[in-house]
């Protein structure tokens, strides 16, 4: 979706565990079009595939399914059959979870709401409609059929004046999801978001802007968890900088939980959100330009992070962006002692970044590094670390080939990868090329056998 491609290069996203996140859904739908396949028996296992790239997979549940209590299908690009999707709905009494795609127009929507009344979690497909219809007046009692939602997500395609029919189940939920709707910003987002009062979790795009985090925080005083995702830089201009974040900070003492794409931050604003929220378990920050400096003095932002790591304790996950130096890193490895998953990219100045991060972080399990200035001596200053790790991703650092050799000869029980994507390297060339891109991690298993040719284990 549009939101997300604009991810590509911000973070390292094309790091093994995003694969996994893409690969394991990948796997479900495959699992679910088995078991679809398999329970109508084998023979019809043909006709079935078909039907599904057809779009008519819906169509597929046996008549004698009524026990479904989960259906998403948000993510599917394709047509469905909607009659088939009616029809599954009215015999699924148990029906909690239902998140639609772009092909369910507004009409069934509602439909579908006036057959489902005890919905806790729905996602909306298609949401374009004239406010003075008739299907719209439906609509609006259909929802008022459904006040048990908890949960809204979807409006991938919106029409934002119809979207007041949903400000009536607005004060009973816990959580909302609009990352993926940029067509609802503005006023309109605006006014949603004050009927929203118990919101536990928030996602939305940065379109809300600095205004609107302020109303959150004025809002939301239950909030825990919050992403702010960037909105395609076609689409929108708006953006949220430090002061997004400061009110948040200071509006929602709930809040543990955070990733937050930004314009621009300053430290003195990290020094605040700190003192703020000492109670962060995640705090993830990405700047957009992910080497800027302080907006205010220029200076990296080594003390707004170490403050950050000195505040809360609890910090398991941090990821962090901007201007950083290797100072940073001695004031994670001294304060943030549980420290379980730390990405970095563009940061630190010296090996002695990395080693001192190593030598503090004892909780250490997962570590992402990319565009690094951190070669062999951080690396092999103490192999034994990673026995104690799940894994450590390099790419775009100074690390060379016969490093990562001499680290997998020494560590039998890593699995050391180098992936060779683009041919770049030559496995009989000199050892003494930089690796582009390697990942390592405990195994008990040996080396795995499903790797693509282009990814060497050492
Ligand atoms: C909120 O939830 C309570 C309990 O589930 C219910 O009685 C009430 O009608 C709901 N109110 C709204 C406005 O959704
Ligand atoms: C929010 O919506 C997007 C798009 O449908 C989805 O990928 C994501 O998992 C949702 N997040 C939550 C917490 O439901
Ligand atoms: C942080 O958590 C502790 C323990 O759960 C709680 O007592 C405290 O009130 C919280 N602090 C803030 C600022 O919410």
């Amino acid at each position: 979706m549009s939101a997300w491609s604009s991810f590509q290069g911000l973070f390292p996203i094309s790091s093994p565990w995003f694969l996994l996140v893409v690969m394991a859904s990948q796997l479900m739908a495959l699992l679910l079009l088995l078991l679809i396949a398999g329970f109508l028996g084998s023979w019809t296992c043909k006709k079935t595939m078909s039907k599904i790239i057809e779009g008519h997979w819906l169509s597929c549940f046996p008549d004698t399914c009524t026990s479904l209590v989960s259906l998403n299908f948000a993510c599917l690009k394709g047509e469905v059959n909607l009659a088939a999707l009616e029809r599954l709905i009215a015999r699924s009494p148990n029906l909690r979870s239902l998140r639609l795609n772009h092909a369910v127009p507004l009409d069934v929507l509602q439909s579908i709401l006036t057959r489902a009344p005890h919905l806790v979690d729905l996602g909306v497909g298609s949401y374009v409609n004239d406010p003075d219809s008739e299907t719209y007046n439906k609509l609006v009692m259909a929802i008022r059929n459904c006040m048990s939602v908890k949960s809204l997500s979807g409006f991938l395609e919106v029409a934002p004046p119809c979207l007041s029919a949903f400000h009536l189940i607005c004060p009973n939920l816990t959580s909302l999801n609009l990352s993926y709707a940029p067509g609802i910003h503005g006023a309109e987002l605006i006014k949603l978001i004050r009927h929203c009062r118990k919101l536990q979790r928030l996602w939305i795009l940065d379109c809300i802007g600095d205004g609107g985090l302020e109303v959150v925080a004025s809002t939301c005083k239950d909030l825990q968890e919050i992403r702010v995702f960037p909105s395609d830089p076609y689409i929108g201009n708006a953006a949220v900088t430090e002061a997004g974040l400061v009110a948040l900070s200071s509006g929602c003492p709930k809040l543990h939980s955070i990733l937050y794409f930004c314009q621009q931050m300053t430290n003195a604003a990290l020094i605040t959100v700190a003192k703020n929220c000492p109670n962060f378990t995640r705090f993830r920050l990405c700047i957009l330009d992910p080497t800027k400096p302080d907006a205010e003095t220029n200076q990296p932002f080594d003390e707004g992070f170490g403050a950050i790591a000195r505040s809360c304790k609890g910090l398991r996950r941090l990821s962090m962006a901007g201007l950083l130096t290797d100072q940073v890193f001695l004031y994670i490895g001294m304060y943030a002692k549980q420290l379980e998953m730390l990405s970095i990219a563009f940061a630190g100045n010296t090996d002695k970044g990395m080693q001192d991060l190593l030598n503090g972080c004892k909780k250490l399990r997962k570590l992402e590094i990319r565009d690094c200035p951190f070669g062999n001596a951080a690396l092999l200053m103490d192999v034994g670390k990673y026995e104690t790790m799940r894994s450590l991703w390099m790419s775009s650092c100074e690390v060379t080939l016969e490093a990562c050799k001499s680290l997998a000869k020494k560590m039998p029980r890593l699995n050391v990868e180098i992936i060779n994507e683009n041919d770049q390297m030559d496995v009989s060339a000199d050892d003494r090329q930089k690796v582009e891109k390697m990942f390592l991690y405990r195994t008990l298993a040996g080396r795995r056998k499903d790797a693509p040719e282009f990814v060497w284990t050492l």
